[in-house]
Order: structure tokens, then C-alpha cells, then sequence
């Protein structure tokens, strides 16, 4: 007989490229808010390719722009001549990014979004210093490795970047957690001032900050929280860079960048996933002063070529025209209300928290805050088997992620309420058996 594909994958590639579920998946097409498997297995999609199909599944606006650019015959031709598509989506991203004066920069993920917005500021600010938060993930090469705060992610020391972490984005595990928002966010600016007078040299390049953490399982801090640290940073001339790899493009239903919901615009933004459905695409926006502070020729030779920046602005004016953010805005509300209602008599749900379409449920072991890592995985389970594919983050492993296609319809947001409460009551059960 010959080897599963899972068993193909595990002696190919890295044993840390880890899988989902007892019996991985072969995705193999999809339509709308649904895929199927090899198997022929139909799910619901909660996860979106980690938030990356953010509109959904064969879209036709998106497959035909897509396919206008291939009928060219180039598929790529690099940064070194003119690309239509490229500066079209560079002033679209700009107009949208509330930044004065902006200018961007393409560039193929996350990770090297990041890793660009982290060389303008120290650049641009001449220090290796840099501030993030605990619990934080912002990518898998040295620099925003460097600025990840969450052991599980953390697979190097090695770091071009000196950083120092603050409080302020984890709240349900945080000292802090008691507190009114208020206080809560008093505290975390006081340890803010603590951290750059003691543990940094005085001349920090910049902050990193996830509006709303990801990887760390969707952790959510107050509102005010970063328009708060952004008064402080002022004051030393620190540069604050949000990364909206994950909260970006409307998500968060309330706002287009997830820190809008901060009162404050940062110097930079970082943005990947969502922006182009699926195709590899991320990238920086900044002000002109700080993103032209490089002294230096650099480029991305795939940064920004036509397939990318043409499929990305597609999904961008499909969003924007139908609205997908108050979508998001809407269905989130649902989703939060019928899970909160839940929780109340489930006592295997520790907190519900998140914006839109970006909903993290904690599980604990009951009447503790003791992680519930293999509850999670259990929940995994059985939703895979009642046809709802969801993520699973935290610093633990013990939250689960959704965030479904911002074009979720009502009755799948119904469907998808039914399988999670179900199954999380299914796990509490099996818990006490
Ligand atoms: C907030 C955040 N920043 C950066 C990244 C890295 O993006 P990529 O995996 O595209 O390199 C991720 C990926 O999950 C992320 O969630």
C-alpha cells in the first residue's frame, strides 16, 4: 500500500511544520465559506487559511483579475520596471492606511513585513532597541523572531534587535487582569515608563504591537490601551508600528486597522493575510520620511509583482464594495452574544473575547484558570467531525481561534454556534466521566 500523504509530509518536510488533528486533511477545493477534503468531506471554515482567505472561496472578481494577468504571459518581471498594478494598490493601500503623507512597500508575508517596518525604525532612529508586548508573534525570521513573545514560537535567541516587553495585551492572564479597564490600562502604561527607564539605554527605535494578538490565542486589551502607550512613546520619540497582519482589512467589524480602535495612528503599519485572499502578499505602509530613511538599494524580487498586487486589489474593492467589514461588524456580535451566553453555564470556557470575525474562546479545566490544552484539541476534534474547521492558538493551546471568510452568511454563523457550543459541552462532559 502506498504511504499516506501524512506520513509522506512528516519524512519530507520539517518536524516542526506541525499538522492539524489526528488525521490531517487534504484541502482540495472550495466555494464560498466551505472545502472539501481528498475524502470528499465538506466543512464550514472558520479558520480561512489562517485568516488569509478573508473574503472566501472561488471568487470570481478575484480568479479573473487573476487570470487577466496570467493571459499576459508574465507572471513576473521584478521591481526593476514599472508594475501598474503595484502603484495602484500602493496609493489604494495609502489612501486607506489614515497615515499622512504615506508610501508602501510590498513584500511576499508577514514576516518580512515586519521585518522591513522593524529596519525603517531602527534606521530611521539609529538604536537596536525595540519595545513588544508579552505573548506577542510576529513572524518566523531573526528580527521578528527577536520581538516574539511566546515560548512556542520563540525557536531562536539569536536576535539582530535588543528588546524589552511590556505588559498590556494579555489580559486574562495578566497581574493586572482584575483591574477596571481603566486601571488595567494605568497599570500597563506605569510598567510601560518602567520598562524604558530600567531595562533599555534610553534611545528606543520603536514598539511592535498586535492590536489584538493572534498566535497568542486572540488576547484582547482594552480600547485606549496603544492611543495611552502612544502618549508616552511621544514623549522619548518612539516610533509605534502596527502590525495588522491579522486585524487589518475590517475584521475587527468596528474599525478597518484593529488599532483604530486605540484613538491614535502609528507611524507604520504591517499587513499581509487578509489583503490578497490567498495570494502571497504583505507588506508596509508608513509615512514618506520614515519609509524613505533607508540609505541603501533594497528590494523584494517578488515583492509586489502583477499576480499579487493585481488578485489583492480585486479582493481590496470586493471588500470594500460589499461591505465586509460591518459583516464582520455584525455576524461578530452574534457569534460573541451566543457564545458568551454559553459560557455562563459552561464552566470549561475560562473567556470569550475578540472583535468580528476574530473570536478566541480560553478553555480551562473547570472552576480554575488551569490551561485546558487537550479540551481544545478534543474540540478540534469533534468539530472537524460535525463538518467545522476551526484554529486553535494561545501561548498554552488551550484557545480556540474562528475567523471565518468576512462574507459569512447568517445561517453558517448559526450552524458554526451550534457545532461549537455542542462540542465544547461534549468535551465538559467527557471531562468529568
Ligand atoms: C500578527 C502576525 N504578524 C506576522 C505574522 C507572520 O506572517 P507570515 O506567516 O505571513 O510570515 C503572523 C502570522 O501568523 C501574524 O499573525
Amino acid at each position: 500500500m502506498s504511504q499516506s500523504l501524512s506520513a509522506r509530509h512528516r519524512a519530507a518536510l520539517p518536524s516542526w511544520l506541525s499538522l492539524y488533528y489526528e488525521e490531517p486533511i487534504e484541502i482540495v477545493s472550495g466555494r464560498g465559506r466551505h472545502v472539501t477534503d481528498a475524502a470528499g468531506n465538506t466543512y464550514l471554515d472558520f479558520f480561512a487559511g489562517i485568516l488569509t482567505n478573508a473574503i472566501g472561496y472561488d471568487i470570481a472578481e478575484i480568479s479573473d483579475a487573476i487570470r487577466r494577468q496570467v493571459d499576459t504571459g508574465i507572471l513576473h518581471t521584478s521591481t526593476l520596471y514599472l508594475i501598474r498594478q503595484q502603484v495602484e494598490l500602493a496609493e489604494r493601500i495609502g489612501e486607506l492606511s489614515g497615515i499622512a503623507n504615506p508610501k508602501v512597500f510590498f513584500t511576499n508575508s508577514g514576516t518580512e513585513a515586519n521585518e522591513t517596518a522593524l529596519m525603517l525604525a531602527t534606521q530611521r532612529r539609529r538604536s537596536n532597541q525595540v519595545l513588544a508586548l508579552r505573548n506577542s508573534y510576529h513572524g518566523r525570521a531573526f528580527g521578528t523572531l527577536g520581538v516574539t513573545g511566546n515560548r512556542g514560537w520563540s525557536a531562536s535567541a539569536l536576535s539582530p534587535v535588543k528588546v524589552s516587553y511590556v505588559h498590556g495585551g494579555y489580559r486574562y492572564r495578566s497581574p493586572f487582569r482584575d483591574l477596571s479597564d481603566a486601571d488595567y490600562i494605568a497599570a500597563c502604561v506605569d510598567d510601560l515608563r518602567e520598562v524604558i527607564e530600567t531595562t533599555t539605554a534610553g534611545d528606543v527605535a520603536c514598539m511592535i504591537a498586535e492590536p489584538i494578538q493572534g498566535v497568542g490565542g486572540f488576547a484582547t486589551p482594552p480600547d485606549g490601551l496603544f492611543g495611552a502607550f502612544a502618549e508616552v512613546l511621544d514623549e522619548y520619540g518612539i516610533l509605534l508600528i502596527s502590525d495588522e497582519v491579522q486585524t487589518g482589512w475590517g475584521r475587527t467589524g468596528e474599525h478597518f486597522w484593529g488599532i483604530q480602535a486605540h484613538g491614535v495612528t502609528p507611524a507604520a503599519m504591517t499587513f499581509a493575510k487578509g489583503l490578497g485572499n490567498g495570494l502571497a502578499i504583505g507588506g508596509v505602509v508608513a509615512e514618506a520620511g520614515l519609509m524613505d530613511c533607508l540609505t541603501a538599494n533594497s528590494i523584494s524580487t517578488f515583492g509586489g509583482n502583477p499576480i499579487s498586487t493585481g488578485g489583492a486589489a480585486a479582493a481590496l474593492e470586493y471588500l470594500l464594495d460589499n461591505d465586509l467589514q460591518g459583516n464582520a461588524a455584525k455576524l461578530g456580535t452574534r457569534l460573541l452574544d451566543g457564545l458568551r451566553a454559553h459560557a455562563e453555564r459552561c464552566a470549561l470556557i475560562g473567556d470569550v473575547r475578540g472583535k468580528g470575525l476574530m473570536i478566541g474562546i480560553e478553555l480551562v479545566e473547570p472552576g480554575t484558570r488551569t490551561p485546558a490544552a487537550a479540551a481544545a484539541a478534543r474540540v478540534m476534534e469533534l468539530t472537524k467531525q460535525r463538518g467545522l474547521l476551526v484554529g486553535k492558538g494561545g501561548l498554552h493551546g488551550n484557545v480556540l481561534r474562528l475567523a471565518p471568510p468576512m462574507t459569512l452568511t447568517d445561517d453558517e454563523a448559526a450552524q458554526a454556534l451550534q457545532i461549537l457550543t455542542e462540542t465544547i459541552a461534549l468535551a465538559e462532559q467527557e471531562l468529568h466521566r
